[in-house]
């Protein structure tokens, strides 16, 4: 028998990347057009497509909202070609991780997807998420949500052996975010904003050449849950806490069996297991290279990690004929 352990090793890694190219090639003829939802919608069409074409038995674990709200990659929605047959494979997916950056042909857009076995992957409900991470070789411990930015700026820096003036900390630009930055500027830290992208901001720590240090602050959860299976393979630390603001969201949260409201969520919790994390970049980022259409030529660049091995493979795409045009 085929278990979804053994298809996570053997078919799916690489399969995964023609899923995120598909997403990121659709989504690209849309960059700079100035209309979010048509390119949010050509990716989430072309994502759906490609996904449907493999041989699994996938649920949508994370996606763009519940049935309701979204028409396609809802939330329980079932994708793949072996309904009933083939392994069961969670996902954790956003076919444009950057609507806005994309139509304002900003940095850091792109297709994101994470695969686990059933139950490895956080159904959080789509409320934002405190994210707290850094990226690997520091000591288990080292960072704390229940502490406040300031103490955990300085433990970084204590445990990497300079001032905390030193840190750079990357966060999302929003009025939210007032608070946080100050008491960063207290401290005399670099501070990264940006616009929007946070799945890129965060796995941004793990690369030393971006400078980033910290990643901090509220964004999306279910970008949360990307980004950790993202630093499950890479290694690094992030710990995540889910934001219930009002009794609507609350209320929700029961819905998704969420008991404890302030729960901090490690690393392992959102991302359990043998987890896969691709993704391919629509606009130029600090991961990865945007897409580019040339006459008779469409190109992207893409990566995927797996957690179990810690392999990092990265997939330069020349595409011949435009596979997210239909028909
Ligand atoms: P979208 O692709 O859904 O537009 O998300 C972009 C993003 O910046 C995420 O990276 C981030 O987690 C979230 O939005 C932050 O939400 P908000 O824009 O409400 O602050």
């Amino acid at each position: 028998m085929v278990t979804a352990s053994h298809t996570l090793d053997r078919v799916l890694v690489l399969e995964m990347v023609r899923v995120t190219e598909a997403a990121a090639v659709a989504a690209s003829k849309l960059i700079g057009r100035g209309d979010e939802r048509a390119a949010d919608q050509a990716a989430v069409e072309a994502m759906r497509d490609a996904l449907n074409q493999l041989e699994f038995d996938g649920t949508i674990v994370i996606g763009e909202g519940e049935r309701d709200e979204a028409p396609m990659l809802f939330i329980g929605e079932k994708v793949g070609a072996a309904q009933g047959t083939g392994p069961r494979i969670d996902i954790a997916l956003d076919p444009l991780e950057g609507t806005t950056i994309t139509a304002k042909a900003g940095p850091n857009a792109m297709a994101v997807l994470a695969i686990g076995e059933q139950g490895c992957l956080l159904n959080a409900p789509d409320v934002y998420m405190e994210k707290l991470a850094i990226g690997p070789g520091y000591p288990q411990g080292t960072i704390d949500l229940a502490k406040s930015p300031a103490d955990n700026v300085r433990s970084v820096a204590a445990a990497k052996g300079v001032q905390p003036s030193d840190i750079i900390v990357c966060v999302l630009d929003r009025p939210r975010h007032e608070k946080l930055i100050a008491e960063l500027r207290g401290l005399g830290c670099g501070i990264m904003l940006i616009p929007d992208g946070d799945v890129a901001g965060v796995i941004a720590v793990s690369d030393p050449d971006t400078t980033i240090d910290i990643y901090m602050g509220q964004g999306g959860a279910p970008e949360g849950v990307l980004a950790a299976a993202a630093l499950r393979c890479i290694g690094g630390q992030f710990q995540g806490r889910l934001i219930f603001r009002n009794a609507d969201e609350r209320a929700r949260a029961a819905k998704w069996g969420v008991e404890d409201l302030d729960r901090i969520y490690q690393l392992e919790e959102l991302a359990k297991g043998d987890v896969i994390f691709a993704a391919t970049g629509v606009t130029d980022g600090s991961l990865l290279e945007g897409v580019r259409r040339r006459k008779g030529c469409i190109t992207t660049e893409s990566v995927v990690m797996r957690a179990s091995t810690g392999t990092v493979r990265r997939v330069r795409g020349e595409h011949r004929r435009d596979f997210s045009t239909r028909g």
